[in-house]
């Protein structure tokens, strides 16, 4: 399983099939644990994980830390953290079509080789990659659906609309975030 990552890895390193190979600083392949229980697919590198190599280390990753958690998980020892493409487009625009459609292989063979059990799409670019039907994470978060190789898929809103969003009420988004990380811990739990 290492190996085969990191073979992708080494290839996702040097990809220059679009145009924002251009422009990034580091290639974001992955962070947290391989491991075949339970992923993350976010959107994009932004600014700070494009100068550490690394996704999910600005604010909207802390607060997806403590997010995992209240739950009792960490990126150190239970999730696998990848986003929809590898290389930031600028200004933090939205991914194009085209740079999707090209960086689409290394996400598939991240999930090819760990067949996670449970899958966390988080926000709408990751929803319109892998649920190109759903219309909009506010309607499809919180149910499961069935993902690639046996998994179970869950959209979840992205940290970074939590932070645009503070109310803490019942029926915030934040208060659906919890609702819906208690139901991905009670999943996980089941899986062996
Ligand atoms: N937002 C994402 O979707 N991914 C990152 O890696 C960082 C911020
Ligand atoms: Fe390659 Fe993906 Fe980066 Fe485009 S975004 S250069 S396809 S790794």
């Amino acid at each position: 399983m290492y190996e085969k990552l990191n073979l992708i890895k080494s290839i996702c390193a040097n990809c220059k099939k679009c145009e924002l190979s251009k422009s990034r600083t580091n290639v974001v392949f992955s962070g947290g644990i391989p491991n075949s229980k339970l992923m993350l697919i976010g959107e994009a590198p932004g600014y700070w994980e494009d100068m550490k190599g690394e996704p999910f280390v600005g604010k909207a990753g802390q607060l997806l830390d403590k997010i995992f958690a209240c739950v009792g998980l960490s990126r150190q020892k239970d999730v696998y953290i990848c986003n929809t493409i590898k290389c930031r487009p600028p200004e933090n625009r939205n991914p194009l079509p085209e740079e999707k459609d090209a960086c689409r292989e290394y996400l598939d063979a991240q999930i090819e080789i760990l067949k996670p059990k449970i899958i966390l799409i988080c926000g709408n670019v990751a929803l319109n990659t892998m649920l190109p039907n759903e219309h909009g994470i506010t309607k499809a978060r919180g149910k499961w659906f069935d993902g690639p190789f046996n998994s179970k898929m869950m959209p979840i809103f992205h940290p970074s609309y939590l932070l645009r969003n503070d109310s803490r009420e019942k029926g915030s988004p934040k208060w659906l975030m919890w609702q819906d990380i208690k139901e991905i811990k009670r999943v996980y739990d089941l899986i062996e």
